[in-house]
């Protein structure tokens, strides 16, 4: 061994140093938290412009830490979009809370591998847990089994694969080729992981019959009868209906209970997509959007959106976890243990060797970060925070309709609101039974008013398209927003709007 290299044992960071780095880290990320809004919350970076910034080769000696800390400031911060920003209004607005951030470390400094129970008794039996009591605040509770995966388009690729194994005629074995062809059934709004999971599952695109909304962009439950009836006339299976309670461009709230007496009287799995509105079920006076849900065969929501809890946490709930078993159990003679699934059912219902339920073998300790967010804020500050953001962002709405030259574009059932600027057009304040426009006269302001607010950098919203309407969205959903900043931003949007060229 060279005499200048030390120990292999002590490469890894000794306690005094990490205790020193990690110090430096906190306070980074506290000196972060409190002054998220000094950023422009969209980069400003151009495509291309940090990878030319960083080595093209990765380091051959250890790197000074005051110069790693250099580079995180300088080179890696200019490049970052700011979703912990109090006015991050795109998308679906998420939070990096301050428990999820500790939660996560611990998690991290833990790491284990929670792909059988006894790879870690504490990573499984916590997931039971935390995934039953989110259960019981979502008005969940019979659902036997909840399981944490990465993302919602996972939870909605399992949820797929284990309704085609109530296929009858599907033989894992043969795959595809021991069935006919299968249809998933999902409104016009649904999400395109929907999409992705029957390529995945080798369905093919066509699997996806994408029914027609109402005027509310709810599905519309007629055109589903009609629809599964159609195909079952053609010798086409029906596999599963995905009712969405939040879609992603308006967050409407397909009617679960219809849909799933639907789904029961033929037969087919029913899905919830409930990744972001699923979370104001916590909210009593919401409950009622979400009417049959609990009868569904698999939900999945994501805490990783509008709860609260650092990415990558998405909970699949199902009934059924046989199914999800049976999709995909596999358990190489390596993986067999003298406890866990192998032998039996699970602990009181819940899985004992989660690798069994889903795609991912290793699995880390999502659970970990999940508890820490849930027991630090408890459920009913949640539900004040929820309540606070569906208060605001309805005020936002009626806002809006109060104003001559603006229109709300769908209904707002939860924190995103959509709309767009109609100079003197006057406001509909319902705005969501319009036909269809061939044309969008009014496409170029909005996108125009879009470039302005964003490049300002003070707010950021994104945009959809509605029956051929260019769409403005403002999704509220960092904790750290607060009434002002809804305000600040629509102040800001009418200003910009009224200094568009005419
Ligand atoms: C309704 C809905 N379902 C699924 C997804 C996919 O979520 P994920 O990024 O967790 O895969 C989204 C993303 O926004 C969504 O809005």
């Amino acid at each position: 061994m060279s005499t200048d290299s030390p120990p292999l044992e002590l490469l890894d960071l000794d306690p005094d140093e990490f205790l020193r780095r990690g110090g430096d880290v906190l306070q980074w990320i506290a000196k972060y938290l409190g002054s998220t809004r000094d950023y422009p919350v969209l980069s400003r970076s151009e495509p291309g412009e940090l990878s030319g910034l960083l080595a093209p080769d990765g380091p051959e000696r250890a790197r000074p830490w005051a110069e790693i800390l250099r580079d995180l400031d300088e080179l890696i911060m200019p490049a970052m979009t700011h979703w912990n920003h109090p006015r991050f209004f795109a998308y679906f607005a998420n939070t990096g809370s301050a428990p999820g951030i500790l939660g996560a470390a611990l998690a991290t400094a833990l790491n284990p591998n929670g792909m059988l129970w006894r790879t870690s008794p504490a990573a499984t039996e916590l997931e039971g847990r935390v995934t039953h009591w989110l259960a019981e605040w979502l008005g969940l509770g019979d659902m036997p089994f909840g399981i944490i995966n990465d993302t919602a388009s996972t939870s909605t690729l399992v949820a797929l694969a284990a309704a085609r194994q109530t296929v009858p005629a599907y033989d894992r074995r043969l795959g595809m080729r021991s069935v006919g062809p299968l249809r998933i059934y999902a409104s016009e709004q649904a999400h395109s992981s929907i999409d992705k999971a029957a390529v995945i599952l080798g369905l093919g695109l066509d699997a996806v019959r994408r029914v027609a909304t109402l005027s509310d962009y709810s599905l519309d439950p007629a055109a589903l009868a009609e629809a599964i009836a159609s195909d079952r006339d053609e010798g086409v299976t029906p596999m599963c209906v995905v009712a969405t309670t939040g879609t992603t461009s308006t967050t409407s709230v397909d009617p679960v209970a219809e849909i799933g007496e639907l789904a029961r009287a033929n037969g087919v799995w029913l899905h919830v997509d409930a990744a972001y509105g699923g979370s104001a079920a916590l909210v009593p006076e919401k409950r009622a959007l979400f009417a049959g849900w609990e009868e569904a065969d698999s939900v999945v929501i994501n805490p990783h959106k509008w709860l609260f809890t650092p990415m990558c946490c998405s909970l699949l709930y199902s009934r059924r976890p046989e199914m999800l078993r049976e999709a995909f159990s596999l358990v190489p003679e390596y993986l067999r243990s003298d406890v866990g699934d192998s032998r039996g059912d699970g602990l009181d219902g819940m899985p004992l060797d989660y690798m069994n339920y889903g795609v991912q073998l290793g699995r880390p300790f999502r659970a970990l970060t999940l508890w820490m967010v849930l027991s630090t804020y408890g459920r009913e500050t949640m539900v004040q925070l929820l309540r606070a953001h569906l208060g605001w962002v309805a005020e936002l709405a009626s806002m809006i309709d109060a104003h001559d030259d603006f229109e709300r574009l769908a209904p707002t059932p939860f924190s995103t609101v959509c709309f767009r600027y109609r100079q003197g057009a006057g406001a509909t304040g319902e705005g969501c039974a319009l036909e269809p426009v061939e044309e969008d006269t009014w496409a170029g302001a909005n996108e125009e008013l879009m470039a302005r607010i964003n490049a300002d950098g003070m707010t950021f919203v994104s945009h959809t398209r509605l029956r051929g309407r260019l769409t403005l969205r403002l999704a509220v959903g960092n904790i750290r927003t607060t009434r002002a900043d809804v305000q600040a931003a629509w102040q800001q949007i009418q200003r910009f709007a009224r200094e568009l060229p005419g």
